[in-house]
């Protein structure tokens, strides 16, 4: 029995060291923790249990007989993360470059099934030179058979992939398909065809980092939906992130106790300028309305224009859109169509309560966004409002213009409730270009242009530039004093906790893609 004992304690011994110290080292020289650091680092203590620690590949070729490796470049397994069931895939540079072949494969998608079959999110770190090489197509098929579990898990199951290392060719899907992918700075790298492809077929000299780098995902791209500056920090983030998701869509996220005071914020009434062309910063109503220092933003560096994110409204998860008026006058434009659309897609199938808050001048107008499609990005968002059955309300803090008026969570397109502060101006554009067009035979009539113009600009923002002609109509639930913001919109979501929507019978909606 002993010797038996022995057997398995060798063999656990070598499973832990992976591809030995001296891989170990390398790895660590490069700043980067090893696949079993950084489970034990996210996982509560003691948590994890691990899976298929002594699995090997099952290849022959290329001398692979001779070169085994328990585990396989990948430690998989299920843990805790602040006390709740989580399944787990960390992949190991130190066996093959943390290389992906066919068993490797096997052992992902063994706890993605279990992940779904149970109900609670599944996190990947991903640290990978992609398909294992010397396997060649039966690692194409691990792929794929990953990322079919994917989109079959998409929308039961919160699915998170870290990037902290290389990321390249088809190892790209499987993050993309997920619902957030976080990258380390420095260390990690996402492309489909890297520098040496790029040079040889657009004779274009790009470092990685240029190519496909944190920062560029982060801002240029929109791939990655927050950024860190080393492994711990991601770490770190992701069990953040998992505070305010609930483990599956047949759960709602833990609320965190809370006790109903008069929850009146006076810091709220004094944001917005009297000045409706003077940019103000939306972060400082976000956090006039939300739970102390519970804002948790994503995409943070993408599409200022909008704000997205999770925070806490009287101890609830609640996912935030907001028009940004620092960025672009905080209009609405194909990146922000999207990235927003994303974001309320998200939160609709994991009952997440929407708020939203409005301050939109309308579209960006040009060609750039005509040539790329603003019609149909922006209808994502339309789309993605309109579908969502999730408690919706929305504050508008000052313009509600034009179309984007209707595309914001209106109460047309099924939002619950529609706030609005005693400034706002609902209407279809701002006084002076309305008063432009409807006008116009009477200003060019006029013998001082300017002055008339003036005169029909106040006329027109008199009667629209008010919350009050959508209010009379009800398009406007009630126009509210902004300090009493986190008060009105606690008990208005505290109201909608058990609502339910019956949805068409059909196989599923035909978003714009
Ligand atoms: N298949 C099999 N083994 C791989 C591999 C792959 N796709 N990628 C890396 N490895 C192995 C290397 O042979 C090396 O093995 P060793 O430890 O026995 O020497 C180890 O992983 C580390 O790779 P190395 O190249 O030394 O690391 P690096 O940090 O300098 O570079 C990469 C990392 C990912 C940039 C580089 O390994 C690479 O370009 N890999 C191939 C990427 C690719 O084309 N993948 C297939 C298409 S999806």
């Amino acid at each position: 029995m002993d010797n038996k004992i022995k057997t398995l304690n060798d063999k656990l011994a070598l499973a832990k060291l992976g591809g030995g110290q001296a891989r170990i080292d390398k790895q660590h020289q490069k700043k980067k923790l090893t696949a079993r650091e950084r489970v034990m680092y996210l996982l509560d203590e003691g948590s994890f249990e691990e899976i298929g620690a002594l699995v090997t590949h099952r290849a022959k070729d290329f001398g692979m007989e001779d070169q085994q490796f328990y585990g396989d470049g990948v430690v998989t397994g299920y843990g805790t993360v602040n006390g709740k069931l989580i399944y787990i895939f960390a992949q190991d540079f130190t066996v093959f470059g943390g290389s992906l072949s066919e068993t490797h494969a096997e052992k992902i998608c063994k706890i993605m099934d279990m992940a779904v079959n149970v109900g609670a999110p599944l996190i990947g770190l991903n640290d990978s030179g992609g398909a294992r090489i010397q396997e060649g197509v039966r690692s194409l098929g691990g792929y794929a058979d990953i990322f079919y579990r994917n989109v079959q898990a998409s929308g039961v199951i919160p699915q998170i992939s870290a990037i902290m290392g290389p990321c390249a060719g088809g190892a790209v899907y499987s993050p993309a398909m997920t619902d957030f992918t976080l990258m380390v700075q420095d260390t990690s790298y996402m492309f489909v065809t890297g520098p040496n492809v790029v040079k040889t077929v657009t004779n274009e000299e790009v470092t990685s980092e240029e190519l496909g780098g944190a920062s560029v995902h982060a801002s240029k791209s929109g791939v990655a939906h927050k950024t860190s500056t080393n492994d711990v920090e991601c770490l770190e983030d992701i069990k953040k992130l998992l505070s305010y998701l609930p483990q599956s869509n047949k759960e709602k996220a833990d609320d965190i106790s809370f006790e109903f005071k008069d929850e009146v914020r006076d810091t709220l009434s004094n944001i917005v300028p009297e000045n409706p062309n003077k940019p103000y910063d939306m972060h400082q109503v976000i956090e006039g309305i939300i739970d102390e220092d519970s804002f948790y933003e994503i995409h943070k560096d993408y599409a200022e224009n909008i704000i997205v994110g999770f925070a806490r409204l009287g101890g609830k998860s609640v996912g935030i859109v907001a028009n940004q008026p620092m960025f672009l006058a905080g209009v609405l434009d194909v990146d922000s169509s999207k990235k927003a659309a994303r974001f309320v897609r998200f939160c609709d199938c994991f009952n997440i309560p929407l708020l939203v808050l409005e301050d939109v001048p309308g579209f960006l107008p040009g060609t750039d966004q005509e040539w790329n499609g603003i019609i149909v990005n922006g209808a994502k968002l339309l789309y993605a409002f309109s579908e969502a059955t999730v408690p919706r309300i929305t504050v508008i803090t000052r313009k509600a213009y034009g179309g984007a008026y209707d595309v914001m969570n209106s109460k047309h397109i099924g939002a619950d409730m529609n706030f609005a502060w005693p400034n706002a101006e609902i209407a279809v554009m701002g006084a002076k270009g309305a008063a432009e067009i409807i006008f116009k035979r009477e200003i060019s009539k006029a013998d001082d242009k300017e002055a008339k113009w003036k005169e029909k600009e106040a006329e027109y923002a008199k009667l629209f530039a008010n919350p009050y002609s959508a209010a009379e109509r009800g398009f406007v639930d009630e126009v509210i004093m902004p300090e009493t913001t986190r008060r009105k919109l606690i008990k208005a979501f505290s109201m909608l906790e058990n609502k339910t929507i019956a949805k068409p019978n059909r196989k599923h909606g035909n978003i714009p893609l």
